[in-house]
């Protein structure tokens, strides 16, 4: 009788599992390398290689990169079934081999597609083909997904995403599918379902406060991609993260607007996708991106973004809540003058004003409790919060600090 009821149940487990995504595999936000940047349709498997190459020599592996993701314009032809195939110019060796490649160096290959006909870059896309483009990744060994989102006039974003999740699932390789569509489609209101991570505004360009208008869509700067994310950060999470874009630290930018960069997208538990030339990198660069400490505060276990707590003229005060009790504090001077910052600790009280949600929300409580300060990018103890902390913050830079809590007795 047993054994009929388990039998019987079966057909209906495998199936759910089936239309599930592959839970667990970015429970903190996914760090790696894409090619769209600096390299934009210019790509190659020599690239990818050494590209996989230097993340190794960098340190960067070892600091936590995992993927090397190949953005647009990998493809060529589908063949006379149907199944994509790479362009034979520029991966003569096929993707397979170049996974093979990356996988020995104990890295990750992504991959990019497109939820349209065509990607945004004019190759075929995945529309009608999803399953058969599914297992082709799959024959591959590819191990994340960018899925796009030109050229899909007539589609529901939910209802593609979610195709393409199935397809994943049926194929049987955990990937982890980056969903990128703009934020169009409020992809934080569904996107947890279909996917790991989610786009949340239009593409990032390598400045501190630009707009750059290409008439039917414009690319944003680092403070105006920060402002789009107000509202989401109740959204995110270990598994499902908002995606604020692939960095452009290393991109021409100044030392202290890359540090700052960084700093942001730390506080915003958001992808780390380096997004520069690794073969050319500078020593400045490559410190930035490999700060374990400033790593450590994007992929708490928490995996809570931070909220801008205080604004103050020019300078915001963000405070973002780690494991163990600990915090980040981030003063951003976004304006063009040096900015002196006093914070009197037992004058602010910084709760969390969306999580955990249930009540209890992270308090910091400095008025009764007392902190280690720790200054990230000196790489220093900044001392206690017994007494205020007076601060002078560069233009267009960040401080950083973490803050451990040392003991819960009144000052
Ligand atoms: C869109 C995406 C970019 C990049 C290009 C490729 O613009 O938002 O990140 O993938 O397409 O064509």
């Amino acid at each position: 009788m047993k054994t009929i009821v388990i039998l019987a149940l079966l057909p209906f487990v495998s199936l759910s599992a089936l239309a599930d995504k592959f839970e667990g595999l970015a429970l903190s936000p996914p760090m790696g390398w894409n090619s769209w940047n600096t390299f934009g349709c210019d790509i190659d498997e020599g690239l990818i290689k050494t590209i996989a190459d230097k993340m190794v020599a960098s340190g960067m592996r070892d600091a936590g990169y995992q993927y090397v993701n190949i953005d647009d314009c990998w493809h060529g032809e589908r063949d006379e079934n149907g199944f994509i195939q790479p362009d034979k110019t520029r991966f003569p060796s096929g993707i397979k081999a170049l996974a093979d490649y990356v996988h020995n160096k104990g890295l990750k290959l992504g991959i990019y597609s497109d939820a349209g006909d065509k990607t945004c870059g004019g190759r075929p896309g995945s529309n009608g083909h999803e399953y058969q483009d599914a297992i082709q990744y799959a024959r591959w060994g590819i191990d994340y997904l960018k899925y796009d989102w030109c050229n899909t006039e007539n589609l529901s974003a939910p209802g593609a995403y979610r195709t393409m999740r199935d397809a994943l699932a049926a194929a049987g390789r955990p990937v982890v599918l980056s969903i990128c569509e703009w934020g169009d489609n409020k992809p934080w209101l569904w996107g947890k379902e279909m996917g790991h991570l989610w786009r949340t505004t239009g593409d990032i360009i390598n400045c501190w406060d630009c707009e750059v208008d290409h008439g039917s869509w414009s690319s944003w700067g680092i403070l105006r991609i920060l402002d789009m994310q107000q509202g989401l950060r109740q959204y995110a999470g270990p598994d499902h993260w908002n995606d604020p874009d692939m960095m452009e630290v290393g991109n021409g930018m100044s030392e202290h607007e890359d540090r700052a960069h960084f700093s942001i997208w730390a506080m915003l538990a958001a992808p780390l996708i380096a997004g520069n030339d690794l073969r050319s990198m500078s020593k400045s660069t490559q410190k930035i991106l490999t700060h374990s400490e400033v790593i450590a505060v994007n992929q708490d276990a928490l995996g809570v973004q931070a909220f801008k707590y205080k604004t103050q003229n020019d300078v915001e005060i963000w405070f973002k809540p780690l494991q163990d009790k600990q915090w980040a504090m981030m003063i951003l001077n976004r304006g063009d003058k040096k900015a002196g910052v006093s914070f009197d600790w037992r004058n602010e009280n910084v709760v969390d004003p969306d999580f955990p949600g249930n009540g209890q929300f992270y308090t910091a409580g400095f008025a009764n409790s007392r902190y280690k300060i720790f200054d990230l990018w000196a790489n220093k103890s900044a001392g206690t919060t017994k007494s205020s902390l007076r601060v002078s913050v560069e233009p267009h830079a960040v401080k950083l600090y973490r803050l451990e809590k040392i003991t819960s007795e009144i000052h």
